[in-house]
């Protein structure tokens, strides 16, 4: 059996505009109502006030860690003017998490910005890295005790999501054809290494003020080339992913989020074929995604040790999720024998929240009431709470 080691962390994730709530000064929450067809999110799932009851269910499974993020829309609702308040209300979770035997693991951005950001250009702006810095430091005054921070959540999704206005425009003029298209553009190469000093510029503010172990999280789509398609596999890779763990060699750890797979043709990416199984965001069942992903992470770092910061499937079929995270832990497990440096596994996600336009895909392991906040924890929980609790044993 694969050696886990005491420390490992077991945890699942959440990230602060799909679960607080009333994130009323984030862009996200302007893209809410700008784009046709969007689903709000609204109160969300009051995480904001409901945390600790969270956290408590997440603990009481038998898991040792929680990554959650703080909103940089509330700590910093106005342009240079921070909210004291709202610091002191992140702190307190990380108080309580602690309290709770969690070891918080911090995401500094988990996409959304605040709308001033946006209003003045987003990540592309010339002040942006300067701006970022300034909200890093001031975070980071609450964060002296905190032993992982990720400065941003997956920058090569941050690509597409930057590209949100243009589709909704698209989608409003009804031009579907325009719609793919900027989905399936490789991101400019400049907005990825404008993402790139943007983390730089963080993970140092993160080192000068906090003993944390600091990186960021790739969305790591585990492609697979099909036979003659090498070279258009290698563009689509670093295009996607190389680029950032490139960028990663100096961090201390890198955090890998894997859901499923794709084969690269001539034309790139393929589509995923329908199938019985596919997820319901229609994304291929492919559990083996993990381990693909952490070796290719670890080979692209050269050896930087991996944080699995996010896996999960997005089914209304509990079983089915307990299956396919067998199967991840599986593949990741037999990654580690083969030595590849994994310090934890972080499940996403703890609860059934949105989905950045959209409710119905369920990625939680506890499901919510949107009425009444009523928690109900699946059976997932429990599950994963058994293999933590007995090192890393799949039963
Ligand atoms: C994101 C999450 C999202 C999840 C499932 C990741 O891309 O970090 O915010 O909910 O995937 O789609």
């Amino acid at each position: 059996m694969t050696n886990v080691s005491d420390d490992f962390l077991w945890g699942a994730a959440t990230s602060p505009h799909q679960v607080e709530g009333n994130n009323t000064n984030s862009g996200f929450w302007r893209t809410e109502r700008l784009i046709p067809g969007m689903q709000r999110s609204g109160d969300a799932l009051d995480s904001y006030h409901r945390y600790r009851e969270d956290m408590k269910l997440l603990a009481e499974a038998g898991l040792n860690s929680y990554r959650f993020g703080i909103e940089w829309a509330r700590i910093e609702p106005d342009d240079g003017a921070f909210s004291v308040a709202e610091l002191q209300h992140y702190r307190r979770m990380i108080d309580y998490a602690l309290e709770l035997g969690l070891e918080p693991v911090i995401t500094l951005n988990h996409f959304s910005v605040p709308r001033w950001f946006e209003d003045q250009g987003d990540w592309n702006s010339p002040s942006a890295v300067a701006k970022f810095q300034r909200y890093v430091t001031q975070a980071t005054s609450i964060l002296e005790d905190v032993q992982w921070v990720l400065t941003m959540n997956e920058p090569n999704v941050l690509t597409k999501l930057a590209a949100l206005p243009v589709i909704g425009a698209a989608l409003a003029r009804g031009d579907g054809g325009a719609v793919t298209d900027t989905m399936k553009a490789l991101p400019p190469e400049t907005f990825s290494e404008r993402l790139i000093e943007i983390h730089s510029a963080a993970r140092q503010v993160v080192r000068d003020r906090t003993p944390a172990n600091v990186g960021w999280s790739i969305a790591a789509q585990a492609f697979t080339p099909t036979e003659g398609n090498e070279s258009k596999y290698r563009e689509v890779f670093w295009a996607f992913e190389g680029i950032y763990y490139e960028a990663s060699r100096e961090d201390d750890f890198i955090g890998i989020q894997a859901y499923t797979s794709q084969p690269i043709d001539a034309d790139g990416p393929v589509d995923h074929p329908p199938a019985e199984n596919n997820t319901l965001t229609g994304a291929a069942f492919r559990p083996d995604s993990l381990g693909i992903a952490v070796r290719q992470a670890w080979e692209a770092t050269g050896g930087v040790p991996i944080l699995v910061t996010e896996n999960g499937i997005a089914t209304s079929d509990d079983a089915q999720r307990v299956a396919y995270t067998r199967g991840a832990l599986d593949g990741l497990f037999e990654a580690m024998d083969d030595g590849v440096d994994v310090r934890g596994y972080i499940h996403w996600s703890l609860l059934d929240n949105y989905e950045w336009g959209h409710w119905t895909p369920t990625y939680g392991l506890i499901e919510v009431d949107r009425e009444t906040f009523e928690r109900r924890p699946k059976a997932s929980l429990a599950w994963l709470g058994s293999v933590s609790k007995n090192a890393g044993r799949l039963t």
